[in-house]
Formats: structure tokens, C-alpha cells, sequence
């Protein structure tokens, strides 16, 4: 059972590759090492014992893709995580963002219609609600005008994709994750952004390696209760679990309808204060913070109700806040062969 992974590299994708692996299937991946390297197939190897076949090249390349796919006819789906995710990048290069993440997406499903490789699971965002009305929200929740194009991808994304089913016999599933963060228990890989990271996590554990001054954070005059961003963060390890249920699935035929869409998320919101705090908790050590004004785009609150998939997948985040960012500073702390010690 052959399996192509793009982005298979990245964060999510190389913990999806592990428990795709796990689960006996056998991974290709597709990566142009846009923000990732293929050191990261070893990694996977050191986890696995099998290193997964690696493809270099960008699938917003018509030509190569089609090429690509004439070869591996024989894939039964697809995880299509390749793309670019920066919020605030998009804003300032939408071209860019609009070229990689449409152009490959389309690349891909011209390859799947072509060689009746009929499965595909697609990764989508909980951006896509915007600030929803109501809370917690389910996949019934109307989709917001976009904040951002890294956003409006993702929609024009699912559009183009339930389009495309619409006139084929292909079948889809989109994953929308709410935030996913944490690390492999191995501590061999984790998310490692290039230059300063953008997001919470990395920036918390690059703060207490000692590679960031201090952490800010981005406002406390949120109608929150303690003044801080609320959001459902989740293991990167349920959620790499959720891609292998949503394949088999596929494959499986068991699909209610040929377009399915599921909220990934625990159902449970935590403020920027909450993650601090478990942080100071599981690594004994004192976080370098400052508060300072809100960051442009954010939202005040959004969680997941998760019982569509909790249900209809039959999946379900298991890991709590704590082990989350546990196992991210026990990976940051393997990266950079470091250990800090708690100071109580
Ligand atoms: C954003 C996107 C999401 C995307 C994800 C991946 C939106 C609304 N969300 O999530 O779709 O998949 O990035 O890149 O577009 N924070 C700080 N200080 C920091 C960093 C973050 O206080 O240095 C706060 C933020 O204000 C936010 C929370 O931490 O309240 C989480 O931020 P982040 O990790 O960047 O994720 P999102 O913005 O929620």
C-alpha cells in the first residue's frame, strides 16, 4: 500500500510518514525542501527503521509532477501537506503564496485524474472559520472572508478541490487542524522553523535555550479570562494519527459522501498565559516574557468541537497540554544538544 506524502519532510508530514510507517504502509515523499531537509528521511529512519523514499523537487512544477505521477501509478492516496503556512508572509508575497499552495494543489489533482489514483487527504486550517460566531466551533460553522492569503488559500483550496470531485470520480478529505504543537516521544524530530520562529511554541522553547531574548506576548486585553488569546492547541503525534485513519478510510471505501471535511482539535482552549505556565511547569525553569501590543490578525478565541470526527473517524486527541509542550522542550533541548536544568 503505497502512499505518497508531500511536505513529508516538514513538521506534520514527517510525523505522519512514522505512523503511516507504523501502520505497515509504504511512503513516498515529495519535498522541495522549501523549509525543511533530507536529513529528516534519516530521522524518520532512526524512528521507523525504514527510511521512506525521498523525491526532491516542487510540485508547482506541471512537468515534473506529471512525470512524477506517470511513475507512480500505483500510489492509493495522497497527504498533501506541501505549502506554505506563514500568515504574515502571505500578507506580504500573496503571489508567492497563491502560486505554491494553488498551483501544486492543482498539479496534483491533474495527476490523480490522470492515472486513477482516486484518494487524496488535504491539509486544511481552522482559519478557515475566522473568528466564529459561536464556540466551540464545528464544521457546520460558516466560512469567514479570509485574514490573510496564506487563509484564502486554504479556502480557494477545499473550493477547488470539491470542484474537482464534483467532475470525477476522485475522493477527498480535508483536515482542518487547530494548532498543532509538540514533538515525536523520541525526541528526534519536532518543528524546527527557519530563522525566528513565527509561532508560540518554538518561540517558548527557543526562548529557554537561549536563542530568543524574550518570549512576547501578543496582547492581554482580550475579552479572555486572563486577558490572553485562547486556542485549541494539539499534539502533533493525534494529529499525524488522524492522517493514517483518514487514508484508510479512503482506501478502506468507507466514506459517508466523496467530500469529507473534519475539525482536528482537542475541544479544549488554552490562553498564551495557560502554555507559559505549562511550560514553566514541565521544564522547572522561569520563562523570559514580556506582554506587548496585540499582533496584527490574531483572533480572540477559537476551539475546536471535535465530535464530528470524534465519531465519524473514530479518532481522537489523546495528549494534554502538559505533554505537549513537554515533548517540544524535550526535542529542543535533543536538537541543539543542550540540557537546562530546572532551577527548582
Ligand atoms: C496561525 C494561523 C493558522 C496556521 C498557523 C501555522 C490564523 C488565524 N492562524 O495560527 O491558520 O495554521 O499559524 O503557522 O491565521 N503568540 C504570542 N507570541 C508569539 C507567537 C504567538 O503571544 O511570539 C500568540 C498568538 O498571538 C496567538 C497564539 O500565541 O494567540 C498562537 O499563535 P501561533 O502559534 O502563531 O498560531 P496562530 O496564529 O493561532
Amino acid at each position: 500500500m503505497k502512499i505518497l506524502v508531500t511536505g513529508g519532510t516538514g513538521y506534520i508530514g514527517s510525523h505522519t510518514v512514522v505512523e503511516l510507517q507504523h501502520k505497515g504502509y509504504e511512503v513516498v515523499i515529495v519535498d522541495n525542501h522549501s523549509n525543511s531537509s533530507a536529513e529528516i528521511a534519516d530521522k524518520i529512519a532512526d524512528i521507523s527503521g525504514t527510511k521512506p523514499t525521498l523525491e526532491i523537487f516542487d510540485l508547482a512544477d506541471q512537468a515534473l509532477t506529471a512525470d512524477f505521477f506517470k511513475r507512480n501509478k500505483d500510489l492509493k492516496g495522497i497527504i498533501h501537506f506541501a505549502a506554505y503556512k506563514a500568515v504574515g508572509e502571505s500578507v506580504a508575497e500573496p503571489l508567492m503564496y497563491y502560486r505554491n499552495n494553488l498551483v501544486s494543489l492543482m498539479n496534483i489533482l491533474e495527476g490523480m485524474k490522470e492515472n486513477n489514483i482516486p484518494n487524496l487527504v488535504f491539509s486544511s486550517s481552522c482559519t478557515v472559520y475566522g473568528q466564529p460566531d459561536e464556540l466551540p466551533v464545528s464544521e457546520k460553522a460558516p466560512i469567514k472572508f479570509a485574514e490573510s492569503p496564506y487563509g484564502n488559500t486554504k479556502q480557494i483550496s477545499e473550493e477547488i478541490i470539491r470542484d474537482t470531485l464534483h467532475a470525477s470520480e476522485l475522493n477527498a478529505i480535508a483536515l482542518r487542524y487547530f494548532n498543532p504543537i509538540g514533538a515525536h516521544d523520541s525526541s528526534i524530530i519536532g518543528e524546527l522553523p527557519l530563522g525566528i520562529p513565527n509561532n508560540l511554541v518554538p518561540f517558548i522553547t527557543q526562548t529557554a535555550i537561549g536563542l530568543r531574548e524574550s518570549l512576547s506576548v501578543f496582547g492581554d486585553d482580550y475579552e479572555t479570562p486572563d486577558g490572553t488569546a485562547i486556542r485549541d492547541y494539539i499534539h502533533v503525534v493525534d494529529l499525524a494519527k488522524a492522517h493514517v485513519v483518514a487514508v484508510s478510510r479512503m482506501i478502506d471505501s468507507n466514506m459517508n459522501q466523496k467530500f469529507e471535511i473534519f475539525n482536528l482539535g482537542t475541544g479544549i482552549g488554552y490562553s498564551v498565559l495557560d502554555v507559559i505556565k505549562s511550560f514553566e511547569k514541565v521544564s522547572g525553569l522561569k520563562l523570559n516574557y514580556k506582554i506587548v501590543d496585540r499582533r496584527e490578525g490574531d483572533i480572540t478565541k477559537v476551539w475546536a468541537n471535535p465530535d464530528f470526527s470524534n465519531e465519524v473517524l473514530g479518532w481522537k486527541a489523546e495528549r494534554d497540554l502538559d505533554n505537549m509542550v513537554d515533548t517540544a522542550w524535550k526535542w529542543e533541548q535533543a536538537y541543539r544538544g543542550k540540557t537546562i536544568a530546572s532551577s527548582h
